[in-house]
């Protein structure tokens, strides 16, 4: 089923500018160790209203980029969106194609877990317009799943897997997880090694970070859990940057790896800077050179948008020339295209080399950094495990 089937006129053609569209779905029927997304357990009353809140905040937004843009991606995040009945996520999408020209050709990404998915959802979903599934496995060893507070098994992933190919649907994401307390280097080896086996095309493998309020963050400070070496969890990724690029993956940004063809249209636009719009509690947009982001409090997002009849709205920044680029070499340094520094000089108007040669002349010289014949900056291998560093050297 194309999307325009749910009764909209899309002009693929169209020459308005491009918007991706984050909704957040703030829901988990039980909380990770390590997780600091914004997320927590609800009523069915919780959810139903967040939900036509959500319908709220939606046609808002609409009002005023309905006739500047036309939606290119559109991608379901969290928390588990996959943890609610599949209506709230058919309703959802069902209002955004009519308050939005989406096009039909646009990547619409769900986040789900392995042990909340059945046949049924994933047809519903599919129906919805949902072309792309982002999984959420972090290890196949049942001791590392336990440590971290999941609730599912490998073998839940794997049916997970199966009943969406079922109905032929191949743009398929796991997420993992390296440098977890008590990992191994060979449950790395392990997961990785069935990712392959089920030729998932693209893996997002992220260093565990300790977040401040997690209870990980406790567990590591009162001294009951220990965390891997830098040097195992370097040999991890390494691991994983060796056997994925042999077997025919690009490492297109720092964690993220596909096949090609598989690379997410979404999380591109977040590198490059491109306009999205964030719906939802603690949601992010940039558009136009402001960041905005809305309020994490449920109660204030309910209250602004059922009772004051305004955007959710907490923080809002228009960036300076001098953020838009730090932004820009953060952002793209994590990437395999790197700075383009021809993007940069039309942007900014500012040579980068000429500015700061002495830097890039010496990190060039020390092997973290190369610059291609196309005048694209870019880390190397090792570059990448310095990244922050590189980062703020240049933009300091
Ligand atoms: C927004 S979460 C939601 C996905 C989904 N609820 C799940 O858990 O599978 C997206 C991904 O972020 C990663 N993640 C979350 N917290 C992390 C942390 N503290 N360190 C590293 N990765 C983290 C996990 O791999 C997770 O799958
Ligand atoms: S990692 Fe996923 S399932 Fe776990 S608490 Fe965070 S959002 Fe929820």
């Amino acid at each position: 089923m194309s999307i325009s089937e749910f009764g909209l006129s899309i002009d693929e053609n169209s020459t308005k500018r491009s918007l991706s569209i984050y909704v957040h779905i703030p829901f988990c029927s039980s909380k990770c160790k390590y997780c600091s997304f914004v997320s927590m357990k609800a009523t069915e009353d919780d959810k139903k209203r967040y939900f036509e809140d959500l319908v709220t905040e939606i046609k808002m937004h609409a009002t005023k980029y309905r006739s500047i843009y036309t939606v290119s991606s559109i991608y379901i995040g969290g928390g588990t969106p996959s943890s609610l009945d599949y209506y709230y996520i058919r309703d959802l999408l069902s209002c955004i194609y009519k308050n939005f020209a989406v096009k039909n050709s646009a990547e619409i990404t769900i986040e789900i877990n392995p042990n909340s998915v059945d046949k049924n959802k994933i047809r519903e979903y599919i129906l919805s317009g949902v072309n792309r599934f982002s999984i959420g496995l972090q290890s196949i060893s049942q001791k590392v799943l336990k440590e971290m507070g999941r609730t599912h098994t490998a073998d839940d992933y794997q049916k997970a897997i199966a009943t969406i190919r079922d109905f032929g649907v191949r743009n398929i994401s796991t997420d993992i997880i390296i440098g977890y307390p008590g990992q191994k280097l060979q449950d790395v080896k392990d997961t990785l090694a069935l990712l392959l086996k089920l030729e998932i095309p693209h893996i997002s493998a992220y260093m565990l970070s300790v977040e401040n309020g997690t209870p990980l963050k406790k567990l590591v400070d009162n001294g009951s859990v220990g965390l891997p070496s830098e040097n195992l969890v370097i040999s991890m990724y390494n691991y994983i940057f060796n056997t994925l690029t042999e077997n025919g993956y690009n490492r297109y940004e720092f964690s993220n790896f596909a096949k090609p063809t598989f690379e997410s249209f979404h999380n591109k636009i977040y590198w490059k800077r491109k306009d999205y719009l964030g719906v939802g509690l603690a949601a992010h947009s940039y558009i136009d050179g402001t960041r905005f982001a809305n309020t994490e409090n449920i109660a204030e997002y309910a209250d602004l948008i059922e009772n004051k009849q305004t955007e959710p709205v907490s923080i809002s920044k228009n960036l300076t020339d001098e953020e838009r680029k730090e932004e820009a070499v953060m952002l793209s340094l994590r990437t395999a295209e790197g700075l383009d520094l021809n993007a940069y000089k039309d942007e900014f108007d500012e040579n980068f080399l000429a500015k700061h040669k002495a830097k890039v002349t010496k990190l060039i010289k020390e092997g973290f950094l190369i610059l291609t014949k196309d005048n694209h900056l870019i880390c190397t291998n090792k570059g990448f495990l310095v990244l922050n560093a590189i980062v703020l050297e240049l933009v300091s």
